[in-house]
């Protein structure tokens, strides 16, 4: 690899799906994989194999159909990723991570176990020589079963440097070929993270043989900072996510790092093989599909990110573009949307534009989605490239139903009180219909819903907007609600009393907004429901283990 080259490491579906509400179905994991692969990382963390079967089959998933070049493909990806799996370091967990991530041409397992002195004591209970110990231990386990092994000593900004430098010598004897530094929780400042980097790579014995990494969290809103500072200092993999998002704060994201790095080739001379066309394409699916909205003046991919509002700055714009502007907003992928197609398109062409903007889809899938454009068409004149994902976006979410909305009718206004009928199909099959008032036409579809589903929630954050420009604009809502992901009557073991308050995110799209409101809703449900259903089967699944 060449020595200006930085590998783009993406931790979306793993350390971006630990963001609260950021559960994601595994049709929507694998159509985010998909777009991965299309913006070009270069290794794709899948998830957390151990976490759960469900983890487990996901990655499995994604290493079978992103990991592998498809035969006979339109050739919509430039290259196949590596396909990563973390684990603890502990054999059932490197055991899970091979099991899944196996069936990719280019597996890697990731493995790591904290190094810094407040870790070790209170979390793993465990001497520093104990720790060195387990590290020669799992990593060369890890090796015996897969070549490519990356090693993160977790919370490396606060372990003590030398220990450090042991810690990765060891991991390196006992085969890792990629060594990552985490600043766990985003503590460090870009001065103290280069020159940890710095000290590595000087002072850890076979450092040559491996690259080094960088893992950056946000949490005093320094993980770009402290990631390019780590690059500055010769690591030459970068982890990251699509709109940074992470535990807490999140992580350092993936846009940033990349139009840095582009926008001053001058001055880091490294590349990438990101295709910074797709950034904006897969910030808004990975925003949709977890419910958590880009802040308006995020760089790169935040709404505001190349408006010009003030009238002098207007001024410059028409004058010469470069006046206030570092980026082309084409760069990233922004363009005035664009007419593609209208209601006398045929499925053919709905085909290859859909696979033109990097969706596979089955020919069950492209019959439906050839409906619902159908339906679109006949009520927008003109669909473009943003209507199509958000068409099949929607599609995608209502993909792994257990209610699915069957007919809403409401009246709302300023005479008479705001009702809403809801009529859902429910997991048997039959129709289940409510009628509620409530303070406007979204509360009183709300209402009605929760008196057929029953999942006793909290609605943390909605939020909605206009796909294009336009009146007759299809509308995107996304949501988020807290719910128990356990209910008590599916306790069967004393390891079951682990009900916990999570958050779910939901995402629809419809030209009607109280449509779109209440398919966001029940995908967020539904969610819910999925995730109760998946862990009474693991309760199930242990309790025959014990009693047999
Ligand atoms: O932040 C962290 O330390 C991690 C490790 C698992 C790499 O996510
Ligand atoms: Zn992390």
């Amino acid at each position: 690899m060449r020595q200006n080259y930085l590998r783009i490491f993406d931790t979306t579906l793993r350390d971006g799906e630990q963001s609260p509400g950021a559960s994601l179905t595994s049709a929507e994991k694998l159509e985010i994989a998909r777009a991965l692969a299309r913006l070009g990382v270069d290794v794709m963390e899948a998830g957390f194999p151990a976490a759960s079967p469900d983890d487990l089959e996901a990655v499995r998933r994604i290493a079978i159909e992103v990991g592998n070049p498809a035969p006979g493909s339109s050739g919509i990806y430039n290259h196949t990723p590596v396909i990563c799996g973390l684990a603890r370091a502990n054999k059932r967990d490197i055991d899970a991570a091979w099991q899944a991530v196996q069936y990719a041409a280019h597996p890697r397992i990731h493995t790591f176990i904290a190094t810094s002195p407040i870790h070790m004591e209170y979390k793993l209970h465990m001497s520093p020589e104990q720790v060195l110990e387990k590290v020669r231990e799992m990593v060369a386990y890890a090796h015996s079963l897969c070549e490519d092994i990356e090693f993160s000593p977790e919370d490396a900004a606060r372990s003590e440097p030398d220990f450090l430098y042991q810690v990765l010598g060891e991991a390196i004897a006992a085969g890792a070929t990629t060594l990552n530094i985490p600043d766990t929780v985003g503590y460090s400042t870009p001065e103290e993270f280069g020159a940890l980097i710095s000290g590595i790579i000087a002072n850890t014995p076979g450092i040559e043989k491996a690259v080094v990494s960088v893992h950056c969290h946000n949490d005093l809103g320094l993980a770009t900072a402290n990631t390019i500072a780590g690059l500055k200092a010769g690591a030459r993999q970068a982890e990251v996510t699509i709109n940074g998002i992470g535990e807490r704060a999140g992580n350092t994201s993936l846009e940033e790092v990349v139009m840095t790095l582009h926008t001053r080739r001058a001055v880091f001379g490294l590349e990438t093989g990101i295709d910074t066309t797709q950034i904006t394409r897969v910030s808004r699916m990975v925003s949709n599909y977890t419910g958590i909205p880009v802040q308006p003046n995020k760089a790169v991919v935040g709404a505001n990110a190349f408006a010009h509002e003030a009238g002098i700055h207007q001024d410059g714009m028409l004058k010469h573009h470069n006046t206030y502007e570092i980026m082309r907003p084409e760069t990233v992928g922004i363009s005035q949307s664009r007419l593609v197609m209208g209601k006398h398109s045929g499925r053919h062409a709905l085909k290859v534009r859909l696979q033109e903007l990097g969706y596979e889809l089955s020919d069950d899938e492209l019959i439906q989605a050839f409906d619902r454009f159908k339906v679109l068409a006949d009520k927008k004149k003109e669909v473009t490239d943003a209507d199509l994902e958000a068409l099949i976006e929607d599609q995608v979410s209502l993909s792994e139903e257990i209610y699915s909305l069957d007919g809403l009718q409401v009246t709302c206004g300023t005479i008479g009180m705001p009702t809403a009928s809801v009529r859902l199909r429910g997991p048997d099959g039959a129709m289940h219909v409510h009628a509620a008032v409530g303070t406007g036409p979204v509360h009183a579809a709300y209402k009605a819903i929760d008196a057929i589903v029953g999942v006793e929630n909290d609605l943390v954050e909605f939020n909605i907007h206009a796909v294009t420009e336009g009146i007759d604009a299809l509308g995107e809502v996304t949501v988020r609600l807290m719910a128990q992901n356990g209910t008590s009557h599916h306790r069967t073991s004393p390891q079951s009393e682990t009900l916990q308050s999570k958050t779910y995110g939901g995402y629809g799209a419809d030209t009607d907004i109280v449509v779109a409101s209440v398919k966001a809703y029940l995908a967020a449900l539904n969610k819910v429901l999925i995730s109760r259903s998946h862990l009474a089967e693991q309760e199930v699944s242990k309790t025959e283990l014990m009693t047999a």
